[in-house]
């Protein structure tokens, strides 16, 4: 296997696949609750970018649902991380922010999508990673729509698949 690029240890404990334990959960003041699982997985090839891939599938029909994928980099020498994210929803998105301890929190930076994209659009994401102490990683996502503030959208957490 090839080494992990040293710049991206802070992050190895994201590295792996991941599947989540239990449902999880979606809402939004605008649409019905709903449950839903996800597989994630990172990996890298030397280089000091880190490749990731997140499929989520309904709950109760396992008909697959969001997709997102892209990659990770960390600004040397500092704790500044960016996500780099392609959406199937014809979005496209730079997440940044600041890793602390196994916690990491993004905002949107940078935001595109399709012209003939479903409204109402999305102005603003926001999610948290978390590694807790008991193993399990947690994933948690708000966004802002042209008709919503910003608010949760989703809470998942994932155990290691391999
Ligand atoms: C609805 C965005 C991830 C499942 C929505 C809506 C938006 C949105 C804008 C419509 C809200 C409204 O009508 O007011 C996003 C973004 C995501 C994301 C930006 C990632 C950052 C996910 C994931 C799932 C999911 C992982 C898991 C299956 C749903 C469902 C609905 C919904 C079931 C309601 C039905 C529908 O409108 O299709 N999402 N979503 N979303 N989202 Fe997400």
């Amino acid at each position: 296997a090839v080494e992990l690029n040293p710049g991206l240890l802070p992050l190895d404990w994201l590295l792996g696949a991941w599947e989540s334990d239990e449902p999880g959960e979606g809402c939004f003041p605008t649409i019905k609750p709903f449950r839903y699982t996800e597989t994630l997985h990172f990996s890298h090839v030397g280089q000091p970018v880190i490749n990731f891939m997140f499929n989520a599938f309904h709950a109760e029909s396992k008909k697959p649902l969001h997709r997102e994928c892209g990659f990770i980099r960390m600004q040397p020498g500092t704790n500044r991380v960016a996500f780099i994210i392609a959406q199937n929803s014809g979005l496209v998105e730079i997440e940044e922010g600041e890793l602390t301890g196994q916690q990491l929190n993004l905002h949107t930076q940078s935001l595109a999508r399709v012209s003939f994209a479903r409204e109402p659009h999305v102005q603003q994401i926001s999610r948290v990673f978390q590694l807790r102490p008991d193993g399990k990683l947690e994933q948690t996502v708000s966004m802002a729509t042209d008709n919503q503030p910003l608010m949760q959208h989703l809470r998942i957490t994932y155990r290691r698949a391999s």
